[in-house]
């Protein structure tokens, strides 16, 4: 486990912004699966700016997203495939079908939930994940439970997941009750994982993910278990972990 620390946010989406272009830069066909939330966005900022001034293209790249909330249309301002469009990919040169992200609409969602496991399949494995955590360990949204699921599973979110999600909301009513998620097979199968935490709210679940017992009650633990992740937080959220 690779746990980097930085004194500003800035410096961290610039460090996560660079791992992401190496892999962009070097693999033939690379993967990259993302995240949505308010952690990644200067991260992507960041991989834009570095697009713009390094010129290196995403014509050959192949992007899936974690998770889609249930119910919200894609021009929802709230919906992942929104959120990824404004954050992303409008700024960048990604052939948008080649951006994969569940629909969260789909009448029959056990049937979009494999339909994006064979998307998944095709990838291979992907070859850098970005991952945020949520307050209660949650990865994607695999929220804790007593078993977790390998694959793409429709998911009824938890109280703290609703009113943690409820800022980027109008009230806590309109948080969608549900999404869809991959599992943590994939995630795990990926080849590198970039986990990025800030501020002083995820500090406790930060360490308790990586210095505290694996269990699927924290989601994140799991991660412990990854030849290869890198923890890249700010100076509050790593504060416990120095
Ligand atoms: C959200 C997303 C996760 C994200 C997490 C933390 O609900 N489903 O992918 O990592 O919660 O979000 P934030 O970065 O806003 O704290």
């Amino acid at each position: 486990m690779n746990i980097e620390i930085f004194q500003t946010e800035e410096q961290l989406d610039r460090r996560a912004a660079e791992i992401i272009a190496e892999v962009v830069k070097t693999e033939d066909h690379p993967t990259l699966g993302l995240a949505t939330g308010g952690t990644p966005v200067g991260t992507y900022k960041a991989l834009i700016e570095l697009h713009q001034q390094q010129k290196f293209t995403f014509k050959h790249v192949r992007t899936a997203n974690l998770d889609e909330y249930v119910g919200l249309p894609k021009d929802h301002e709230q919906s992942y495939y929104y959120y990824m469009n404004e954050h992303l990919f409008k700024h960048i040169d990604l052939p948008l079908d080649q951006a994969h992200i569940p629909d969260g609409t789909a009448s029959d969602l056990d049937a979009e939930c494999r339909r994006y496991d064979d998307i998944l399949a095709s990838f291979g494995r992907i070859d850098v994940q970005i991952l945020g955590i949520g307050h209660n360990g949650h990865i994607g949204f695999n929220e804790p439970a007593d078993a977790l699921q390998a694959g793409t599973h429709c998911v009824q979110l938890t109280d703290d997941t609703i009113q943690a999600n409820a800022r980027f909301f109008s009230s806590i009513d309109e948080v969608p009750k549900q999404a869809i998620t991959v599992g943590v097979g994939p995630i795990l199968k990926s080849k590198k994982i970039l986990l990025l935490a800030k501020g002083e709210s995820k500090a406790d679940i930060l360490h308790q993910a990586l210095k505290g017992p694996i269990t699927t009650q924290c989601p994140a633990s799991l991660l412990q278990t990854h030849p290869n992740l890198y923890v890249l937080a700010d100076e509050a959220a790593g504060r416990k972990l120095k």
